[in-house]
């Protein structure tokens, strides 16, 4: 059995990573962590209290984590996702009992606590895991795998230098880097690869169940800016960290030595993935191919299945 804790910022295509993860069998979920990102943390963690208790999951722990990233400040922008973080789909309140611990300390605890096997994902920006690594060193050696939607081998997409989750918190990925914990980034290079089709809208616009409906109305807000904006078919991002996480091989992956820039003020989050460093060097597995088509209907399966 593969024990998961999941880090997030939900945000529309961390909702679908979050059914897809919800679906999969043999994977016992920990907790669910927000952190400052796509939304601030205090509207991510409502987000995700909703989304787990959609799904019908209101066992599942969720902390709320970090409002600011670790250096520098955090401006909120409502673009991608909406002022709501999920394109201005109002879900059923949970009516759980709200957890105190903060996410940073709840990982550390959860981690100590676990019988081993325990993958880390990251769908948003790194602070808490950041914050987990400084305050308890000795987990990086217990985890498998730390599993991260973020960086480019190539071009970003808030900067041309810089990946969203990494220039919220470029800082955050540095100590993550260095940590020594394993490290698996999936990065844009194979996240644009991976985009809804008409075919998958229309498959999901007969989907009956309320997880279905949610997300044809999350994915006509996220469709919609895609185009709006020029950016093509509307990118699954998230979705297929989480599947690397817990179908490992569904992304073709090569150890590299990754670095982080965190002075520049042009180059702010870049990723600089060397795939040709020596193997005593290689600090991180970079994603460098993904089956599309499986992530696709994994997800498409999973949303189904509710
Ligand atoms: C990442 O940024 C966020 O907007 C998405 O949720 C994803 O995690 C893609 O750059
Ligand atoms: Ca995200």
């Amino acid at each position: 059995m593969r024990h998961v804790i999941l880090d997030c910022d939900p945000g529309i295509d961390d909702a679908l990573a979050i059914f897809t993860l919800l679906a999969e069998r043999d994977v016992e979920i920990l907790g669910m962590c927000a952190t400052v990102g796509n939304v601030p943390v205090d509207t991510g963690y409502h987000n995700l209290r909703n989304l787990a208790a959609l799904c019908g999951r209101s066992d599942i722990p969720v902390f709320r984590g970090a409002q600011l990233p670790l250096v520098r400040p955090y401006a909120f922008d409502p673009l991608v996702h909406g002022e709501d973080g999920l394109g201005g789909v109002a879900l059923p309140e949970s009516d759980v009992p709200h957890e105190v611990e903060h996410a940073a300390v709840a990982t550390c605890r959860l981690v100590r606590e676990a019988p081993g096997n325990v993958t880390w994902i990251a769908t948003g920006p790194l602070t808490n895991v950041a914050l987990a690594l400084r305050l308890d060193p000795t987990i990086g050696e217990k985890i498998d795998r730390l599993v991260v939607m973020g960086g480019s081998t190539a071009r970003g997409n808030v900067t041309p230098a810089a990946e969203f989750n990494v220039w919220v918190d470029a800082e955050a990925w540095r100590v993550a880097l260095s940590s020594g914990i394993r490290f698996t980034m999936v990065g844009l290079n194979v996240t644009h690869q991976v985009a809804c089709t008409l075919e998958d809208y229309a498959e999901i616009k007969r989907m009956r169940g309320k997880v279905g409906q949610a997300t044809n109305r999350m994915l006509s807000y996220y469709e919609a800016v895609y185009r709006r904006e020029g950016w093509g078919e509307a990118k699954l991002h998230d979705v297929v960290a989480v599947l690397e996480a817990v179908q490992p091989g569904i992304c073709g992956t090569v150890p590299c030595r990754v670095d982080v820039e965190t002075a520049s003020p042009l180059g702010y989050g870049q990723t600089l993935v060397n795939d040709r460093a020596a193997r005593e060097e290689a600090n991180c597995d970079v994603a460098m191919a993904v089956d599309a088509g499986a992530v696709r209907r994994r997800m498409l399966s999973a949303i189904a299945s509710f």
